[in-house]
């Protein structure tokens, strides 16, 4: 039997961690033969709620799970870590402004970037989820490079849940099944800046747009609802998504550990392909193969798209500018 995998998850009393744990130890997210520890982080008033995960963990005896603590301390949680899943963030509260929303959480992922690459397995795979998950995950990597060690590419920012949102927007529109729609992606930022793209997708062969045959459809209807889906969810749920992001984490992590012979929509740091500055975490569509990812390359970017992937990159630009004092 294989050797257990040290899954470090932040923010593990929140809801997306009540809906993401139990998944991740029934082995969805690494396989159904793959042992996993889970390594959970959450602040000091947190604890004793973790600890009741824990015991709902337990009583579940699922047979992949090897072992679970919790800590405060992101030096123990990062300890030996294959993936880590920074959930944790700092919500924005009442009267505050975006910059003090940004400058919040760069102090939680400067430290938490930091102890990742001093801890972790060198290979470390990190997933930003905790909001805005793209500059989260681009100052995590930042302060993990100064560290050396693991390797950069591998701080990712959550656009899955874009990608899924947009999969069920066409399936719905077309009629056809989810499962049948391949070669979307979402560019950009984890915001309704977002810019989800259906002109390459596929469904048995039929060109999706073609299929669709609706020219206003994809500003006044589809790229909205995508794009506000989540303040769509608040709004009749009263609580923000947190089953479907645990999902889309899942989903990103499985496709890139297990590989994926589809295009999946990944938010990651730039190497400067389709003119994105090197570094920013913009969502891209990759292709995942034995344990590592890469952007597919030369894609036509018309001219609509550019001014679309060109907004969603400028909101990222000012993300980035806010926090470079930290940095
Ligand atoms: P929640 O408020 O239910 O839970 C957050 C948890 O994080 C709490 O237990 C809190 O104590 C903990 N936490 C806060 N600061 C921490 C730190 N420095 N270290 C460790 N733990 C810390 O929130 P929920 O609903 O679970 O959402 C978590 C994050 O995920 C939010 O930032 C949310 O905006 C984001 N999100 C991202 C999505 C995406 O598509 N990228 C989709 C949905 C949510």
């Amino acid at each position: 039997s294989k050797a257990p995998l040290r899954v470090a998850v932040t923010g593990a009393a929140g809801q997306i961690g009540y809906s993401l744990l139990f998944r991740i130890a029934s082995g969805e997210m690494l396989g159904k033969d793959q042992p996993v520890i889970l390594q959970l982080l959450d602040l000091p008033q947190a604890q004793q709620a973790v600890k009741g995960v824990i015991m709902e963990l337990d009583d579940c005896a699922f047979p992949l799970l090897a072992g679970a603590f919790t800590t405060d301390d992101p030096a123990v949680a990062f300890k030996d870590a294959d993936v880590c899943l920074l959930v944790g963030a700092r919500p924005r509260s009442k009267g505050m402004e975006r910059a003090d929303l940004l400058t919040a959480n760069g102090a939680i992922f400067t430290v938490q970037g930091k102890a990742i690459a001093e801890n972790a397995k060198e290979d470390v795979k990190v997933l930003v989820v905790g909001n805005p998950c793209n500059t989260n995950a681009y100052i995590a990597r930042a302060a993990a490079i100064k560290v050396g060690r693991t390797n950069p590419a591998n701080y990712h920012g959550m656009l899955r849940l874009d990608h899924n949102r947009a999969l069920t927007q066409l399936a719905q529109k077309t009629g056809r099944p989810v499962s049948s729609l391949k070669q979307l992606v979402v560019w950009g930022n984890h915001s309704p800046s977002m810019y989800a793209d259906y002109r390459f997708v596929t469904s048995n062969g039929d060109s999706v747009k073609a299929l669709i045959n609706d020219p206003v459809w994809n500003n006044d209807v589809f790229l909205p609802t995508v794009g506000k889906r989540g303040a769509a969810i608040i709004e009749a749920r009263g609580l923000s998504s947190a089953a479907s992001a645990a999902n889309a984490a899942i989903d990103h992590i499985r496709d890139w550990v297990l590989g994926s012979d589809e295009w999946v929509t990944l938010g990651v740091p730039s190497d400067g392909s389709y003119g994105i500055p090197e570094g920013i975490v913009f969502g891209f569509p990759c292709k995942c193969s034995g344990g590592k990812y890469e952007i597919i390359q030369g894609l036509e970017i018309d001219e609509y798209s550019r001014g679309k992937i060109n907004l969603t990159l400028k909101e990222l630009e000012d993300e980035r500018a806010a926090v470079a004092s930290m940095l």
